[in-house]
This record gives C-alpha cells, structure tokens and sequence, in this order.
C-alpha cells in the first residue's frame, strides 16, 4: 500500500517524538511491504515565528491532500507567561481540529503491567483497566462565541455552545466503539447545571434504544473525576465535550503511570490526525529525554484506524510492550534509575518491529 503522511511536529519536544515515530512507522512499512512518503508541514509557535499564522494555509493544503496527520505538540513558555498575547501556538491546534472536522478525538487508557508501580494508584485498582476516552474536539467553550473582555478589561467571558448534532455524531462514534468494546457507555455530563449538559443527556437518551448491545449510564463529571481514581476499572467507553474530555483525560492519563505513554485519534470529516496526548514539555525540548512512546502508540492507531492496517499497528504496539518490559525506557517511567535517551528508545522499538 502506498501512505502519504503529513507531519507536523510543532513546537517543544515535538521534533525528537516525531523522529522517532517516524523510525517506527519506516520500520513497520519496511517489514510489511508498503510505500511510504512524508510531506512537512509548520503549526505551533513554529509556524508563527515563520509566517505569523499558528495554522497557516499552508499546512492547512498539506494536512487536507495527505488526508492522514501524524501531529507532535505545541506550545511554547514565551507565549504562557505574555496574557496580552495576540496569537497563541495554541490557537493553531485548534484551528487545525475545526478546519479539518476532527470532532471526535479518541484517547484510549491501558495499563502496562511492568508500571503497575509507576501509578499513583494502588496497583490492586489498576487490574482490568482498560478505556476508551472519545472526546468532542470542535466544538463547546473551546470554540463557542461570544468570548472575550469588556472593554474596561474587568469582564471575561466564554461561551459553551452545542447542536444537537454536533452531540449526536461524536455519541454515534462513542456507541459503535463501545459495542465492539465492552458493551459499556458512561455519558459524562454536569446535566444538574448546564444547558448544554442536558442536550447531551437528551440526545444520548434519544439514541441508546438504537444501540440494545449497550448498558449506557450517565454520570456528573465531578463525580467521573472521583470514580476514575476510586475504580478505573469500572469504565468501558466515556463520551464527553470537549472541556471535559481534556480535563478528565489528563487525569486518566496520569492513573498509567506517565501522560508520555498516551496516545490518541482524532476523527472526523474525513482527514485524521494522530498526536499523543501531552503536550510540548518545553523543559525537555532538545535534552534527549521525552518519552516517544505516546507517539509511537499514535503511529500505531494511525495504521489501525487510516488504513485498516491491523497487523501493522499490532506490530507497533508489541514492540512498545517488548521495550518496556524490558526496561528499555524514559526516565519518566525507568524503574532503576537507569533511563535510556529519547532517541535509542525510538531506535529500538524500531528495531523490535
Ligand atoms: C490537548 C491539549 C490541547 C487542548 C491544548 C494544547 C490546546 O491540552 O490536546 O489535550 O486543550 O485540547
Ligand atoms: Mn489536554
């Protein structure tokens, strides 16, 4: 098969992740027999000290005849501490996830038994755990308007918006994965205050009977962020908006044992675009020490879920477990205080592939 891939690494450690998936995904082309051609694109902080524009248009062009994106991170400390910034590297990720339709972002939670002790957890919770985050990426109070201050500076406002088929389409995608999952849904909603809230609660109501195979339940996410502590394993398929979902997926994230080892998909129109889910750890940029495993995992669901490459990414995937296992890893998750570089660690889940 031939597979032409965007790559935008962004800003932060992005370029080292990058590089190393890159390894992984030549690796993995190499050993199945596919063609694959990579095109380079700005987006981040990046882009913006070379062109002005966080997502410009021509990464827009890039990202759109590619079709399938393997993204990095971005975000820059210079832009963080400067409120009165005009433009933030952030703004190009979003821009990108509204441009390209990418409204279902999916973020799955698993345990690899050798980290048990990595997590904050007490490793009794951690048996079984096994979720899928689906996140909706386009729409909500990332994207709702009106925003902004008052002209006296002393008001700020954001506004949370939502159609119901903005709803309906990220709960179809959530249904269907969880009807090849586990059969179990968790609605994750603050119903009990917001209007939004409760068209989510509607519109899922409205659709459960389409989907029989599927025990729905819905759940307050305050309450969500308890549960996910108290009893992980408990969770099948969580679906919830956007603020949520990045709120309750760094927490998730975290019950693993490092945010550096999750990956995620972002779906949608029809492009799609694969990053892990930390962002640019500008503490780490250049110092051979971020965990490039979230993005190999990326790569991995990008031949899974772009091409329905399912050998491939299974490939992908067994050559992470293999590393870590063997202890082949980051600092963030070495156990003996003996960690290995950003680079060798890309190296050898490429050569485990
Ligand atoms: C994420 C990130 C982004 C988000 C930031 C960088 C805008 O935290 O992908 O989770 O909030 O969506
Ligand atoms: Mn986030």
């Amino acid at each position: 098969m031939k597979l032409h891939i965007a790559l935008l690494p962004g800003d932060g450690i992005g370029e080292e992740i990058i590089t190393q998936a890159v390894k992984c995904v030549d690796a993995t082309c190499r050993r199945f027999g596919h063609e694959v051609t990579y095109s380079r694109g700005l987006v981040g902080a990046a882009a913006i000290d070379a062109t002005g524009d966080p997502y410009p248009e021509a990464t827009h062009r890039l990202c759109v005849e590619a079709g399938v994106v393997l993204f990095g991170a971005v975000g820059s400390p210079r832009y963080d501490n400067d409120p009165s910034a005009r433009v933030r590297p952030e703004q190009g990720l979003l821009a990108m996830r509204g441009r390209l339709g990418l409204y279902a972002n999916l973020r799955p939670v698993n345990i690899f038994p050798s980290l048990v002790a990595r997590s904050p957890l007490r490793g009794e919770l951690l048996e079984g755990v096994d979720i899928l985050c689906v996140r909706e990426l386009t729409g909500g109070i990332y994207f709702g308007r009106p925003r902004g201050r008052s002209e006296d500076g002393e008001t700020a406002y954001d506004t949370c918006v939502y159609t119901r088929e903005e709803v309906r389409r990220v709960c179809a995608l959530a249904f269907e994965q969880a009807r090849r999952r586990r059969g179990r849904l968790t609605v994750v909603d603050k119903a009990n205050v917001l209007a939004t809230s409760r068209l989510w609660r509607e519109t899922a109501r409205e659709m459960a009977p389409a989907y029989p195979d599927v025990t729905v339940e819905y759940m307050f996410v305050d309450n969500a962020a308890m549960q996910l502590v108290r009893q992980p394993a408990a969770f099948d398929v969580i679906v919830t908006e956007n603020l949520f979902g990045d709120i309750l997926t760094d927490e998730a994230g975290a019950i693993t044992g490092s945010l550096g080892l999750l990956p995620s998909a972002s779906v949608g129109a029809g492009v799609s675009l694969f990053e892990p889910i930390h962002g640019s750890y500008p503490q780490a940029a250049g110092k051979d020490i971020a965990n490039p495993v979230a993005t190999i995992l990326s790569a991995a669901m990008m031949f899974e879920h772009a091409y329905h490459l399912h050998a491939e990414g299974a490939a992908i995937r067994r050559a992470v477990a293999t590393a870590i296992a063997d202890g082949f890893v980051t600092e963030d998750i070495s156990a003996d205080g003996h960690a290995y570089g950003t680079r060798a660690v890309g190296s050898y889940i490429a050569g485990k592939i």
